[in-house]
């Protein structure tokens, strides 16, 4: 949270949010096969090109190997395995390295929730057998688990509280997760060690283009990389695999959601500013703070809207329609002032005309709801008591949620 940032409703201002169902063309949208052929794309390439950027068409050779399969993994819940998954024939290029867990006790093939972590497979789950991951990450407050930028031995379970394994995997479904710094390390320079400046080795260009894809998009890449491998496992329905993310790994679901519609449900906790919440209610962090904090994650042309937000030619709630009509929740926190719960609240609501399109009811309430009182049919949204974070409240309503719309007619 940053002080200087103003957090008094009474002074979000009343910018007009883009139209989400005219046309470049003046044409109105109302059907949902319209929405389809034509006012969706438009929107979903000025997110392409205006804020997190084009992924390169290279076609790339990606092959993947199962390195370890534990069978009493989870005190004998799971099958945990990792895979890695390499993109191009070069083995010292990219590596993602996925940790997959599948319910023992459930007939498969099960859904699946997937999602980048912050600090490696072994932060998810203490188990000693995980390998430490090695790579470039963020330094953490506590001083030990990551020092000048590596994890440690304390960093096992670190981040075991944001990912309740057991109460996943008991309700049935399964887990994949993967360290987000393997596609792309988290810092301004960190694409000379990721996936996007391989790429731009192999395209032979030397610069990124305006609208080159940012660290986000890399993220949110990785994320339809992994599910390309999920779909090889017969264990996994691939049809019912829910995107997760928290925070700026809930900006990359919601983009990977957008982009690869095989996510069958896309989760954002506490995306705020450049994920769900909306761009031009000035409350919390704006285009300008992201741009400055953060000027690797998303694409140059982006940068063009720092204080200006009402130029953006797109706005959240029109993220949000993107993933129409698959289901979306959006979870928000009391003390996140930062990511601007009731942007985040409202650009579900806004999105809701395009639910509609499709026969879909949406968030079914009209007012913000009171704290910790989950809301929604196909757009499901709550706000929780507490922090900025994942909690299990949290992952309660997730699964309830994926439950109810991923349960087999
Ligand atoms: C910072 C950043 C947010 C981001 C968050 C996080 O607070 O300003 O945009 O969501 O970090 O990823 O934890």
């Amino acid at each position: 949270m940053n002080e200087s940032a103003n957090y008094d409703e009474s002074l979000v201002g009343n910018l007009p949010l883009p139209e989400l169902l005219i046309c470049a063309d003046g044409t109105r949208v109302n059907d949902s096969t319209h929405w389809i052929s034509q006012r969706r794309s438009e929107i979903l390439s000025l997110f392409e090109s205006q804020l997190y950027g084009k992924a390169p068409s290279t076609k790339l050779a990606i092959s993947r190997q199962v390195v370890s399969t534990d069978t009493s993994a989870l005190n004998g819940l799971a099958t945990r395995q990792e895979i890695h998954i390499y993109v191009g024939d070069d083995k010292n290029g990219t590596r993602v390295d996925l940790q997959l867990y599948t319910p023992k006790k459930t007939a498969h093939p099960v859904p699946l929730f997937l999602g980048c972590n912050f600090n490696g497979n072994h932060a998810v789950d203490p188990d000693p057998k995980i390998p430490i991951n090695h790579r470039w990450m963020r330094n953490t407050v506590d001083e030990k688990s990551v020092v000048n930028h590596y994890a440690t031995e304390s960093s096992r379970g670190s981040e075991s509280s944001r990912w309740p394994l057991e109460t996943i995997i008991r309700k049935g479904f399964a887990v994949a997760t993967f360290y987000y710094g393997d596609v792309e390390p988290d810092h301004a320079d960190g694409w000379k060690s990721g996936i996007r400046g391989e790429l731009l080795n192999l395209g032979g260009s030397k610069d990124f283009e305006p609208d080159s894809w940012g660290a986000v998009a890399a993220w949110a890449w990785g994320l339809s990389r992994a599910l390309d491998y999920l779909a090889t496992d017969p264990a996994i329905d691939s049809e019912r695999v829910a995107v997760i993310g928290h925070s700026r790994l809930g900006k990359a679901a919601l983009w990977a959601g957008a982009m690869d519609t095989r996510f069958a449900m896309v989760i954002s906790n506490n995306s705020g500013a450049g994920g769900i919440s909306l761009a031009r209610r000035h409350f919390g962090e704006s285009i300008s703070d992201l741009n400055e904090n953060f000027p690797h994650w998303f694409c140059g042309n982006y940068k063009s809207y720092n204080n200006c937000p009402e130029k953006l030619p797109v706005d959240m709630h029109q993220l949000a329609a993107l993933i129409a009509p698959r289901p979306l929740y959006i979870a928000s926190a009391e003390e996140d002032l930062w990511a601007d719960p009731r942007g985040e609240f409202l650009a579900g609501k806004y999105a809701e005309q395009v639910y509609t399109l499709f026969g879909k009811a949406g968030l079914g309430v009209s007012e913000w709801p009171s704290v910790n009182n989950p809301v929604g049919e196909f757009i499901g949204y709550h706000i929780r008591s507490g922090k900025h974070d994942v909690t299990t409240y949290d992952w309660h309503q997730f699964i309830q949620f994926a439950t109810k719309h991923f349960r087999k007619s």
